[in-house]
């Protein structure tokens, strides 16, 4: 016994705060206690019905073993279709591979592309993982600041600007983003992929929330360059969260590493969840889906009007997703005790911007679009009494 540590630095990540929200949500429940919940980044619905007849069917219909290790070859026909018709770009089903997640596809493409110490640019604030993930693979996150003057999302001038030491090997984007919920131009993320492009970095292109816009026009990766990594996930619009099935629209170099990677890391994605899939791309899926984003416009349109009323007047507005970012500078300069703070004095949860922003984060918060419309109203009508007092 040598009394060393078992943990190695790798694996001493940052906490997932949100996930510990979740936590005290549901003490509170044991304890009889009801919480508003604007924290968790998941729809509040199910999947869509063609899936769940889908999944009952497929459950006696085949052993349901190892699919292929690039995912169900009629599941990456579907994506393929999919995101040819939907964007007028040429894919091939031969460069989409199905992932557990959109997270399982992270890990894979990363370690595809990158060495240990190379530098990978990211926006601030960002989704946790994509740091997490890097830090702990012992690659080194470059923070592109965003602020309101680019509605929080990264330009292609941030990248020209940074110092010869912190050129990038990746750039990872996400549109619409999280927590910000404001999508990048089309023009914006073309200037992104040619610089890309241009100084040999690898975008990777986080599309997990495509499907749910509120008006602005969202463009793929891949219209602009077929360097590029397009990952996206039945997580968000499909309203599929737990069934783990996400995917990578890949460059061709890149197919038969992360076919390799992914074989060590899965074997392959779940595989009901990806035969119970193929149906959440049919006309009458995404009927159901489609009604789902108008009730996150509505829970949007209730926070613009409210949270003004309410004193919370800087906000990120969402252009898309499920979230809404919001200044709580006013009230507190640490919103992680804060947000603890609230859940247990109204009842209403919110996300602790510390997650997802280590540099300002203790100024800010994140809102989700996903609770029904009178819980957001009455959240935030609380939250308004509440600084009042
Ligand atoms: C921006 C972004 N990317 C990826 C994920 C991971 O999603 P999943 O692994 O469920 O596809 C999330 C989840 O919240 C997210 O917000």
């Amino acid at each position: 016994m040598t009394g060393r540590q078992l943990v190695s630095d790798r694996g001493q990540v940052q906490p997932f705060r949100v996930m510990q929200m979740l936590d005290i949500v549901h003490r509170r429940a044991r304890e009889g206690k009801h919480t508003i919940m604007l924290c968790a980044g998941q729809p509040s619905t199910g999947a869509p019905a063609p899936v769940l007849t889908a999944a009952e069917e497929s459950l006696h219909a085949s052993p349901l073993g190892y699919t292929e290790v690039v995912g169900d070859r009629d599941l990456r026909e579907i994506v393929a279709a999919w995101h040819s018709d939907t964007y007028g770009v040429h894919t091939s089903a031969d460069n989409v591979v199905i992932t557990t997640g959109s997270s399982g596809g992270f890990v894979a493409s990363f370690l595809a592309v990158l060495d240990h110490g190379d530098a990978v640019a990211l926006s601030c604030p960002g989704y946790p993982a994509y740091r997490n993930i890097l830090e702990s693979l012992g690659a080194r996150v470059v923070n592109l600041v965003c602020d309101e003057s680019t509605r929080f999302q990264p330009t292609a001038a941030m990248l020209e600007a940074l110092p010869e030491a912190d050129r990038p090997r990746a750039v990872i984007v996400t549109s619409p983003g999280n927590p910000s919920g404001t999508t990048i131009d089309p023009a914006e993320l073309e200037r992104i992929a040619r610089w890309c492009e241009d100084n040999d970095a690898v975008l990777i292109s986080d599309e997990d929330y495509h499907g749910m816009s509120f008006g602005r026009p969202l463009a793929t990766a891949r219209q602009f360059s077929d360097r590029a990594i397009v990952v996206g996930t039945l997580s968000k619009y499909y309203s599929m969260t737990g069934w783990r099935v996400g995917w990578l629209i890949l460059p061709d170099e890149l197919v038969t590493p992360v076919e390799n990677l992914q074989a060590s890391l899965a074997l392959c994605p779940p595989a009901i969840s990806q035969v119970a899939g193929r149906a959440a791309f049919t006309p009458e899926a995404r009927a159901e889906l489609d009604s789902h984003v108008e009730r996150y416009r509505a829970a949007r349109a209730v926070l613009l009007e409210e949270l003004p009323a309410a004193g919370f007047t800087t906000m990120a507005e969402p252009d898309g997703g499920l979230y809404l970012w919001l200044d709580v500078s006013h009230v507190t300069d640490d919103s992680e005790a804060w947000c603890h703070e609230l859940v247990e004095e109204i009842g209403v949860a919110f996300a602790p911007g510390v997650d997802f922003d280590p540099i300002n984060g203790h100024k800010w918060v994140r809102l989700t679009l996903c609770a029904p419309e009178e819980e957001t109203r009455e959240a935030i009508r609380r939250l308004g009494e509440y600084v009042r007092r």
